[in-house]
């Protein structure tokens, strides 16, 4: 399944508060410093095109998101959504989530972490560019506070079984925890883009969710 072109932007959009370039960032990330507040803080990895960042923004105002997208026309797309809505406990940043996560979040910063359809890499010889790998999965583990969640959701059976393998082996995380679907009531009721098409072509969607214990 190929991916839709995106829709245009309107070129006027106000991102600045919205968006930010993560090579222009110095680290340490604070949102704190960023939203000018202390929330509980939840990082979305591969955000696509930010249907998750746009309702998990609308729907916990008291809660404040940031997205981490490696292609720039996604992080864009996603960041003017999160602007229109007016909503602004959401940031979206263009650049590695590997990079981010391990040079830029402190321990122990996020109340949870998302990874929701990374992309699958099918090819044998790339499958070590799969973002579900112990090194990263370790950074997950460092950001995350005691009682955090990691959200992991994907359309390919062999990688869910193979992420999930590794982290009940390597990581101390408690799970997984299964994770019921839940019913859609209006187009755009899913987590996540990818949700959507899978669900709307009836195809299976894998999900689980794990615990950082103390
Ligand atoms: C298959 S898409 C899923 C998008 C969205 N999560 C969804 O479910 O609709 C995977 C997304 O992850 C992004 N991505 C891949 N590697 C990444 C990385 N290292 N850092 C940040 N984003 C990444 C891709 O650009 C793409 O937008």
């Amino acid at each position: 399944m190929g991916r839709r072109a995106l829709r245009k932007t309107d070129p006027e959009l106000d991102l600045s508060g919205h968006f930010r370039e993560l090579k222009d960032l110095t680290p340490p990330f604070s949102a704190t410093e960023f939203f000018g507040r202390e929330a509980a803080i939840e990082i979305e990895i591969g955000c696509g095109k930010g249907l998750f960042m746009s309702t998990a923004t609308r729907d916990h105002a008291d809660r404040d998101f940031v997205g981490i997208e490696i292609a720039g026309k996604y992080a864009r797309f996603a960041a003017a959504r999160l602007a229109k809505s007016g909503c602004e406990n959401g940031l979206m940043i263009h650049g590695n989530a590997e990079e981010f996560l391990r040079e830029h979040l402190a321990a122990e910063m996020a109340d949870a972490a998302h990874v929701y359809f990374p992309d699958p890499w099918w090819k044998k010889r790339h499958r070590k560019r799969r973002i579900m790998n112990e090194s990263f999965l370790r950074d997950v583990h460092r950001i995350l506070k005691p009682g955090g969640y990691l959200h992991f959701w994907t359309d390919v059976q062999e990688y869910f079984d193979e992420a999930l393998e590794l982290l009940k082996q390597r990581l101390p995380f408690e799970g997984p925890i299964a994770v019921a679907e839940s019913p859609s009531s209006h187009d755009l009721d899913y987590r996540t883009h990818f949700e959507r098409r899978m669900r709307l072509h009836d195809l299976p969607v894998y999900r689980s969710q794990f615990l950082k214990v103390d």
